[in-house]
């Protein structure tokens, strides 16, 4: 460890060297890396296209629970977790309780980490495609044929997907490597907001199309005869994914943090902007969906065929507005690709003792690696499509592995033994002193509430819902 510090003194890089010591420059700082972290291609793309297909509103229902009572609890574990141990996440349970097999979960995280990154780079990278569309010719063609034809060009392709996934990776990369504080935290600064700005401009467009108002409907007015098993692990997985749980992005962004911040309150900002940002893009989408006649349950595709109408429509307008806009989720989707890479460059350097510079770039050749086969394999029709491997009867294509396999299973069993683990391997009273901070009040109400649901009320919900899952997953055919 100390050693370790040492090669990091070395490199006499002041960025570096704010990493090592876990600071933040600031709350704020701090807030924009997290927010940073939980909206991005989650939000945007995962949050419609599932709310699409897996019956509108009353998938919105579950996922306001499962956020609520569930993925924000587990996030602040997390959270106080990162804070208390001040290491990698495999670190940070060897340090809290040595000599257990805890850490096997930080070990899961960072793998999960690998794995989210690889096919999460095919989709911005598919993002990075439409931003060049709108420095270019814009979206004025943007017909739903054409639509479609652009996003089946970056599905079947094969250079032009890779250098475009390549792109993205190159990028996460070349952040990490600089460091979080000088580039990427100034940028969020003033893009996040200006996110917030043209999706409100974009919903206001979208809902005041002709009858947007089947869209609304859609996303408000819950049909329980919807309601299934699928709908509400899919909202689960989702919840996890958007707040960046399951796998120590959070704890490793919670090792940065001073002593004062009340994590507490932190976390509900998190979770209050992530889901707001999730519900604006809902209200930018389904109203136009409807509007256009388009398929609601269009799955992957949908912001790739649907915005760009939507921005035809608006004339020159809409070619600012969609360039623009794909910028700013390409920028969302880059925050949240730094805080998946973070956590596995913070075990190489901290577990590993790689420098660094040669962790960052072992991990993100290392991701994008495993990205080619994903990237190729997005589509049924893509270049690696027909190939699927078969899992309990299930015939995946290898896209579809990841995503399946790190969402559904790594992130929520993830959260899940973090919950555990604030039940048995550590104390309560350490862990409601490190959520309040040292400012805070430990024994104020909510931060007891919190702590009983997140070893009470989180751990029995997730663990019905991974059951549920998996048993689905080995039956595949009930
Ligand atoms: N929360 C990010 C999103 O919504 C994805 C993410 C998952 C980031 C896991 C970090 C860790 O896009």
């Amino acid at each position: 460890m100390s050693e370790q510090k040492f090669h990091l003194h070395d490199q006499a890089d002041p960025i570096d060297e704010a990493h090592v010591r876990g600071k933040f420059g600031s709350r704020l700082g701090f807030m924009l890396a997290a927010v940073g972290s939980a909206i991005g291609l989650g939000n945007i793309w995962g949050f419609p296209y599932k709310m699409g297909t897996s019956g509108g509103a009353v998938f919105l229902i579950v996922y306001l629970v499962c956020i609520i009572f569930v993925a924000a609890p587990a996030m602040l574990v997390e959270l106080s977790l990162g804070r208390h141990g001040q290491t990698s996440p495999v670190g940070t349970y060897k340090k809290i309780a040595p000599g257990t097999p805890w850490f096997l979960n930080g070990f899961m995280g960072v793998m999960a980490g690998f794995v989210i990154l690889s096919f999460y780079s095919v989709i911005a990278g598919w993002v990075i495609k439409y931003f060049i569309v709108g420095l270019g010719k814009g979206f004025s063609e943007f017909t739903a044929e054409h639509s479609e034809d652009v996003l089946r060009g970056l599905q079947v392709g094969l250079t032009e997907p890779l250098v475009y996934q390549a792109l993205a990776m190159i990028l996460t990369g070349v952040i990490i490597y600089m460091g979080i504080e000088k580039g990427i935290e100034r940028a969020a600064k003033y893009l996040m907001p200006l996110l917030f700005v043209l999706l409100i401009l974009i919903v206001v467009r979208s809902v005041t199309l002709k009858g947007a108002g089947a869209g609304l409907e859609f996303m408000f007015k819950p049909d329980f005869s919807k309601l299934n098993a699928q709908t509400v692990t899919s909202a689960l997985s989702q919840a996890f994914f958007t707040l960046s749980v399951g796998m120590g992005a959070m704890l490793t962004y919670a090792s940065y943090v001073s002593k004062d911040i009340h994590l507490g309150r932190s976390a509900i900002m998190i979770a209050g902007m992530d889901t707001g940002v999730a519900i604006l893009a809902g209200l930018a989408i389904f109203p136009a969906v409807f509007a256009f006649g388009l398929e609601a349950s269009g799955g992957p595709g949908l912001i790739f065929v649907t915005l760009p109408q939507i921005f035809a429509q608006m004339g020159f307008l809409g070619h600012l507005v969609g360039t623009a806009f794909f910028f700013l989720i390409f920028i969302a989707a880059l925050t949240s690709m730094i805080s998946i890479l973070e956590p596995v460059v913070t075990w190489l350097v901290d577990d590993v003792n790689l420098k660094r510079h040669l962790a960052t770039g072992l991990a993100t050749t290392g991701a994008f690696l495993l990205g080619i086969p994903a990237c190729l394999s997005a589509s049924d029709k893509g270049v690696l499509g027909e190939y699927t491997v078969s899992l309990f009867g299930n015939e995946l294509r290898f896209f579809d592995l990841l995503e399946n396999l790190s969402i559904n299973l790594m992130l929520p069993l993830g959260g899940l033994v973090a919950c555990l683990f604030l039940l048995l391997g550590w104390k309560k009273r350490a862990a409601m002193e490190e959520v309040a901070g040292s400012e805070g009040n430990p024994d104020h109400w909510a931060i007891k509430l919190w702590y009983y649901t997140a070893i009470t009320l989180a751990p029995v919900g997730i663990a019905c819902v991974l059951v549920t899952w998996i048993y689905g997953f080995v039956n595949p055919t009930k």
